[in-house]
């Protein structure tokens, strides 16, 4: 396996990592986001197993100590399992993640107590890059669900919002909401609830010209555009599951 570099935004780099084995044929990538400033921040700590091949690839960016900031989308192996590696090779890097993730997990998994971080928090790295969490519980699964959002480049860090299969071009104009409901589809990874779809719909505010996307390219146009297309799916699969219904009469 190789991790290819790709600069996505101005200052923002993704580590892509291939596994043509899951979901063969097409197969399936993971990626994590390199935010440059004067604190650089690293969005999903990719897989434990993969500390090696995304350590190596971050020291072609930077030296990896360097890092200051760890963020992720929710508590599981891809998004957040090489914590601790990171932690140790980075001495002044930090965990940071929302109040619900903090409390039920990472207050006990990270060796170095985590920042936290209430809906709305800004990170300021340094260099003109400012980061804010945004909670998304259950969204698209995970108590602890958040996405992160750079303000200087409009850049959403998606996580798991449009997953799709295959390894892609890193930065694509081209249409990422109907591969993501075929992968929906394929994995049901979601966990369907009735605010799915305003959750993701309230994203569309910061209206992201970039989407950096975990499993799948990363998005360069209307980005509020895609997510109310991506939330109008949903709100279809909560119908069909009789959601909206039972939220109206609630
Ligand atoms: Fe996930
Ligand atoms: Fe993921």
């Amino acid at each position: 396996m190789e991790t290819k570099i790709a600069e996505i935004a101005d200052g923002i780099y993704r580590l892509s990592t291939f596994v043509p084995q899951i979901a063969a044929p097409a197969g399936f990538v993971f990626n994590q986001f390199v935010i440059m400033g004067d604190e650089p921040l690293m969005f999903h700590t990719g897989l434990r197993k993969m500390f090696g091949l995304n350590r190596d690839a971050l020291s072609r960016l930077m030296p990896p100590e360097r890092l200051r900031w760890i963020g992720y989308g929710h508590f599981e192996a891809d998004e957040c399992g090489a914590m601790n590696e990171w932690l140790a090779a980075a001495p002044n890097a930090q965990a940071a993640h929302g109040q619900t993730g903090c409390l039920v997990s990472l207050n006990d998994f990270a060796d170095r107590a985590p920042r936290i971080l209430a809906d709305g928090d800004v990170i300021d790295l340094g260099g003109g890059k400012r980061v804010r969490f945004i909670d998304t519980p259950h969204t698209p699964h995970g108590w602890d669900a958040g996405v992160m959002y750079e303000e200087s480049t409009g850049t959403l860090l998606c996580g798991d919002l449009f997953t799709q299969l295959g390894d892609g071009p890193a930065l694509t104009e081209g249409d990422v909401v109907g591969p993501s409901i075929a992968a929906e589809d394929l994995f049901k990874y979601s966990a369907l609830n009735p605010a799915m779809g305003s959750t993701i719909r309230a994203l569309a505010r910061f209206a992201p010209r970039t989407l950096a996307i975990m499993h799948g390219p990363s998005f360069s146009g209307d980005g509020a555009a895609a997510l109310r297309a991506l939330a109008d799916d949903y709100d279809r699969r909560a119908a069909e599951q009789g959601f909206v219904a039972a939220a109206k009469a609630a």
